[in-house]
């Protein structure tokens, strides 16, 4: 099959570990017999440096064209004091609202080989660890008017809108159930609807579409013991169904207490026929670009999110996942997950030895 990637390697580590994911994804060519089309496209500060904006008018026109778009990761310290409507985060806002890619998939998994790394007591590790954020990614705060910042009375004032219509939260609840159907059928949908008049509709309507899944369990949780019962026993959820800031906060939660946020990646998905964007969950840890210190995992398993989710190739995505466990069988670490014994590599070593494994 011949497919269009748009690659957007973005900032920091993003172009060292989208290497390295095309290298694989070179790897799945040859075995498959397919051919990736890959072009790059500028997006966050390095589209800043080079032409003024986050997400330039020929990065869209790239990644509107592709059947899908992957993307390494945005921002850093050297825009932080940029003007904020066009900080690099901007970029991304605006690919994820210009494809309609309302559907942000974060599956947190416990890798069996780096169960000691896990940040829970082992008694809680024991019970496992296999859940999905299914968080609403075109709505909610991030986007809701009125938004800005002014004067009122004398005193300089910020304000956001947290909103959600029916239909927001109808679409990214069938996500979710459908999510659920694939895996042990639960769905725990969180919000804040003791407080907030937003999250009463939410919960409102996601328990009506819930009864289109009768297959499917559903539970509500506040997100503030939903934060805290998945350090407690996160064995307990299987899909997290939130809006868009809450789900941003609970995924990285999610992600860090596997205790490997460098092996995590990510799924942003819009209407069928649209391109999704594919993604690791980590940031572009601008510390330590440019040293081949990354972890590439994260990435390359963001690669098997698009050949399964993107591009419709189950064998190439489990291809892809088992030459990652493969590797980590053998002992291979980069150093964020490195522990006595193993052998250390650095990020083109560890993205050498995955593509060897295919
Ligand atoms: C994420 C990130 C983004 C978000 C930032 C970089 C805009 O934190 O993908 O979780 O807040 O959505
Ligand atoms: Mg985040």
């Amino acid at each position: 099959m011949k497919k269009n990637i748009c690659l957007l390697p973005g900032d920091g580590i993003g172009p060292e570990i989208v290497s390295e994911a095309v290298k694989v994804l070179h790897g799945i060519e040859k075995k498959f017999h397919h051919t990736f089309m890959m072009t790059e496209a500028l997006i966050g500060g390095s589209a800043i440096d080079a032409t003024g904006v986050p997400l330039p008018e020929a990065t869209i026109a790239a990644c509107k064209a592709s059947d899908a778009v992957f993307m390494g990761a945005v921002g850093g310290p050297k825009w932080d004091t940029i003007d904020p409507a066009i900080r690099p985060e901007r970029g991304l806002l605006g690919i994820r609202a210009t494809l309609g890619l309302f559907a942000n998939l974060r599956p947190a998994t416990l890798f069996p080989e780096l169960s000691g790394s896990c940040l829970l007591r082992e008694d809680t590790s024991a019970k496992g660890l296999d859940l999905i954020v299914v968080r609403e990614l075109t709505g909610g705060i991030y986007f809701g008017k009125p938004s800005g910042t002014e004067v009122r009375n004398g005193l300089r004032t910020g304000f956001n809108t947290m909103i959600y219509n029916e239909e927001e939260i109808a679409r990214i609840a069938h996500t979710a159930f459908q999510t659920a159907q694939k895996r042990r059928k639960k769905v725990c949908s969180v919000d804040k609807a003791n407080v907030l008049a937003v999250s009463r509709v939410w919960r409102e309507v996601v328990t009506e579409i819930s009864r289109q899944y009768p297959d499917v369990e559903l539970s509500h949780l506040y997100v503030d013991n939903a934060s805290m019962q998945l350090v407690r026993d996160p064995s307990q959820f299987d899909v997290i169904l939130t809006g868009n800031l809450f789900g941003d906060i609970l995924s990285d939660e999610a992600a860090v207490i596997t205790g490997s946020i460098g092996m995590l990646p990510s799924a942003s998905l819009g209407l069928p026929g649209t391109p999704g964007l594919f993604e690791p969950i980590h940031g572009s840890a601008p510390d330590i670009a440019g040293q081949s210190k990354a972890n590439p995992i994260a990435t390359i398993l963001s690669a098997a999110m698009m050949l399964r989710l993107g591009l419709n190739m189950d064998a190439e995505a489990d291809a892809v996942e088992q030459a990652v466990h493969k590797t980590l069988q053998e002992g291979f670490r980069t150093g964020d997950i490195m522990s006595e014994g193993m052998t250390l590599l650095n990020t083109v070593q560890m993205g050498d030895k995955i593509a060897e494994n295919l």
